[in-house]
């Protein structure tokens, strides 16, 4: 079971980029990997897991300009909000650094220097758009422009959303620059370029690549089509130049690496950082052939982590990944998230509204494989496998059985061996041990739970036939009473030990009930406890009307952004707004009732660090209370006697804390970090309580 030699593990998750608020998807990713790391932990394998923000890039640039902030201070503004996140769904990252640390700066131009030194690096002249307002050269998604084909205007440089044509960002008429307007000018300029295209890059990332027991067979087939394509790997750009947020390339003054190139470095710096602050030798674990790196990521970045970074690594000497670990995309009820649209479901309103994390972990588990597939969040299918699966097959084992045992016989279970029922259990249990965690060692975390569920199944079976309520009725039965509790309870603790990687605060819980005080490992398998200490109630069910909060469009203020998929490459669109929801017709406008509304009394509630309510008079001759997501921009005091905007036939709302009879109105930028604030309406001086606003 624990290996002689325990594994030296290195895991990463990819770097998020560092412009917006984690979003599902990233925590999804999260999950996977943890889960993972807490299984290695479990058989005694000895993991490093980091993670970091990446942090260049023009996108980030802009964004940073926009908020009127260095780019340092904005990449440290969204640092500073990750903790919560990461605590909040138990993901145990060792470190969390950021690509623009100087331990990144030092490895990448080191690592630039091997490179270039293996004859690896050229350089280009290359003709590119460049906005000569700004001064400086122009990302695709920067430019727009008309359709070459059907005309229609503002289209990005790379497909027309009307006629669907493909094209060239110079093929666009009339193009100008997002950032100012202008119309960009080719300018040309030199680049460095990492040669892919040299015999011995392909020859390595073929033997790489394609090695049957590395990647994923769909991952491989993928990484076979770019190898095996016509024109073979293209030599890859890796400059940008200033201004740009970013590592200087050596010798090369106002050259800086693209972001890309830096970010997968990122990875070891960050294995770095934490090396050099807990006394570890970074180059040693480097060095050691018997060390592993692995690395869980998204589908749409599976090039960089196949091709690119593999090449990087190799040929400046260093060690390269043992795998790369490509999972899909979380989808929402079928639909992909979008930022506009407000789909999705955003994870710190998930924690706000009192969900508890570990039902994510299950049900997130409980769709993954180990294949490059896209995983529903279905708001049924979760309450259903979280209710039925969850907390009726396993934590109702030990609701049904640790009161007996407490009350009835001084938290003692019976002797180990006692009862067939036992001997068979164990038998059971030795006998799937090997499977589960071979579907863990695989990432078939779905699988894994199957198997643990079907041994649940089992003792619910022996719970049925032996009522346990039942014989707790007769006195005479005691004995038997004891031994089958203790049973259910050893069973509990072995079904516990399988789910300790998607559930560890539970399994702790657990571990506290069986008085060890402890994280439990794969080889407490072996042991029996023997004794129970008090019982806690370990986990709630889920009540449908979470899904129905965590889903409600909640006020304006109340959302926390879901930045949208970056297209591949690099961050977020730097557009200057929101994207417009789509048209309505008047009709559609009118059904929303807008009234003037009185803030007559407000105050802070108790427990929830996002919402004030408010009492409102709409001249109804009563008044309203509105919970409204403000906390953060407005004081109580600052709001009484003002006048606001109510949606006033909104359906009332039940939240945790009471019944919300409305929805008071305030402006917010798409993404928090540009400009945090919330600023509700004050209508100009003369309006009344109740009149419509049309
Ligand atoms: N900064 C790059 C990664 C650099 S790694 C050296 C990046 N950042 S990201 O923030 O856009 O994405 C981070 C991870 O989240 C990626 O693995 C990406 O695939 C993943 N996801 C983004 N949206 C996702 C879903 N909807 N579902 C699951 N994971 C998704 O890419
Ligand atoms: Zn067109």
């Amino acid at each position: 079971m624990r290996t002689a030699h325990p594994r030296k593990l290195f895991v990463t998750t990819a770097l998020p980029y560092a412009n917006g608020a984690f979003h599902i998807g990233h925590i999804m990713e999260y999950i996977q990997a943890d889960i993972w790391v807490r299984f290695q932990r479990m058989q005694g394998n000895e993991v490093h897991f980091v993670g970091a923000d990446d942090a260049h890039g023009a996108p980030i640039m802009i964004a940073a300009e926009k908020a009127g902030v260095t780019p340092q201070e904005f990449v440290a503004n969204i640092a500073a909000g990750r903790k919560q996140y990461l605590d909040g769904f138990h993901i145990a990252f060792d470190n969390w650094h950021s690509t623009d640390g100087p331990e990144n700066h030092e490895l990448s131009r080191d690592i630039y220097r091997r490179l270039r030194d293996a004859g690896l690096i050229t350089t280009k002249t290359i003709e590119q758009f460049y906005d000569p307002v700004k001064n400086m050269f122009l990302p695709d998604r920067y430019i727009k422009g008309e359709c070459p084909k059907c005309g229609t205007k503002d289209q990005y440089g790379d497909a027309c959303e009307n006629c669907s044509a493909v094209y060239a960002p110079t093929d666009l008429k009339n193009p100008y620059s997002t950032l100012t307007g202008a119309t960009p000018v080719m300018k040309s300029s030199e680049h460095f370029f990492f040669k892919l295209s040299d015999p011995k890059c392909t020859e390595f990332l073929r033997a790489w690549a394609l090695d049957p027991h590395r990647l994923q067979p769909e991952v491989a087939n993928k990484a076979r089509e770019w190898l095996d394509g016509e024109e073979g790997l293209g030599d890859w750009d890796i400059s940008r130049d200033a201004p740009y947020f970013g590592i200087e390339i050596p010798d090369a003054p106002g050259k800086y690496f693209y972001v890309w190139l830096d970010a997968p470095i990122g990875y070891l710096a960050s294995l770095k950082n934490y090396f050099d602050k807990t006394g570890r030798d970074f180059s040693a674990f480097l060095a050691d052939p018997s060390s592993e790196q692995y690395h869980f990521i998204g589908k749409d970045i599976t090039y960089f982590h196949t091709l690119f970074w593999p090449a990087v690594l190799q040929f400046s000497g260093l060690k390269t990944p043992n795998n790369v670990f490509v999972h899909g995309f979380i989808t929402v009820s079928g639909e992909k998230m979008s930022k506009s649209r407000g789909t999705g479901i955003s994870p710190l309103r998930y924690l706000d509204i009192g969900m508890n994390p570990e039902w994510l972990r299950y049900y997130i588990a409980a769709k993954l494989n180990a294949k490059v597939e896209d995983v529903d969040f279905n708001p049924d299918d979760f309450v259903l496998r979280v209710n039925s699966d969850l907390i009726g097959k396993y934590v109702n084992i030990a609701s049904r059985a640790a009161g007996f045992i407490t009350k009835r016989f001084g938290g003692q279970l019976s002797d180990a061996v006692s009862g067939d029922a036992a001997m068979s259990w164990k038998l059971r249990f030795a006998e799937q041990e090997a499977a589960i965690r071979d579907a863990y060692e695989a990432r078939e975390y779905g699988k894994a739970i199957r198997q643990i569920m079907a041994l649940a199944d089992e003792v619910n079976q022996y719970v049925d036939t032996k009522k346990p309520w039942e014989l707790a009725k007769n006195p005479a039965n005691d004995q038997e009473l004891q031994d089958v509790c203790s049973n259910l309870l050893r069973s509990f603790y072995c079904l516990t030990i399988f789910l300790a990687p998607i559930l560890p605060a539970l399994a702790r819980k657990v571990s506290t009930l069986f008085r060890m005080e402890r994280d439990l490992t794969w080889a407490d398998l072996q042991s029996s406890p023997t004794a129970i200490g008090t019982f806690e109630h370990l986990m709630q069910r889920v009540d449908p009307k979470m899904l129905d909060a965590l889903f409600e469009a909640p006020a304006a203020a109340v959302t926390h952004p879901h930045p949208g998929l970056p297209l591949e490459g690099e961050g977020e669109d730097g557009g200057a707004i929101e994207a417009l929801a789509p048209e309505i017709k008047i009709d559609d406008f009118t059904k929303i009732d807008l009234r003037i509304a009185k803030i007559v009394h407000c105050e802070h509630v108790e427990g929830s660090d996002k919402l004030l309510r408010l009492t409102l008079d709409v001249g109804e001759g009563r008044t309203r209370n509105v919970f409204s997501g403000i906390k953060s921009a407005y004081q109580p005091e600052e709001l009484v006697g003002k006048l606001t905007v109510l949606v006033a036939n909104l359906a009332p709302r039940k939240m945790k804390f009471g019944v919300s009879e409305g929805m008071v109105l305030a402006a917010s930028a798409a993404d928090e970090k540009t400009n945090p604030g919330i600023y509700i309406l004050n209508p100009w001086p003369g309006a009344e309580p109740g009149m419509r606003i049309r």
